[in-house]
């Protein structure tokens, strides 16, 4: 099996505004990814500010923290092969109009403040983030019987 990987994604206030959690997370799961961490939460200023900590000199900063806090989101944890990777090309570019047809931002956002979905965009950001959205006991470790027919056979 390719290198098996987790990595965060954030259904932003927008995607639950506009009734998108389901349609967003279906993507996921029919690729044949494994949820492995998934809660509706409403992030305080302090986590919004950690999360997007590299943004911090931005002109956008703000905006974005405020964005972010004003409405419930979902988080959850996908685990696959190559799982990062997969998850940033199914959202598509962060700006919507550089978004492919059939990726999340280019089917459905137009925007690049409200552009539905975040999403890890390395090892490194993948291990920083999850550690910040979820406790170590809100992430379940559980066979599914489709692996077999999804996942490579291992040796
Ligand atoms: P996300 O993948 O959540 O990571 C950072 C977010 O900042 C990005 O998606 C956009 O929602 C937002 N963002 C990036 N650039 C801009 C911009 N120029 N104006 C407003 N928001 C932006």
């Amino acid at each position: 099996m390719a290198d098996l990987q987790r990595t965060l994604l954030l259904v932003k206030p927008d995607g639950v505004q506009r009734l998108l959690v389901g349609r967003v997370l279906t993507r996921f799961e029919e690729r044949g990814l494994k949820l492995v961490g998934l809660k509706l939460v409403r992030v305080d200023r302090a986590l919004a500010e950690q999360h997007y900590a590299v943004h911090r000199e931005k002109p956008f900063f703000k905006g974005l923290v405020d964005f972010i806090t004003s409405g419930p989101l979902v988080a959850a944890v996908l685990e696959g092969p190559n799982a990062i990777n997969i998850v940033r090309a199914m959202n598509g570019a962060t700006r919507p109009h550089e978004a492919a047809p059939g990726s999340i931002r280019g089917d459905f956002a137009v925007e690049t403040s409200q552009n539905l979905v975040h999403a890890s965009d390395s090892p490194e950001t993948a291990a920083a983030e999850i550690a910040l959205w979820f406790k170590a006991e809100e992430l379940l470790a559980y066979e599914r019987e489709v692996d077999r027919w999804v996942l490579a056979p291992e040796g």
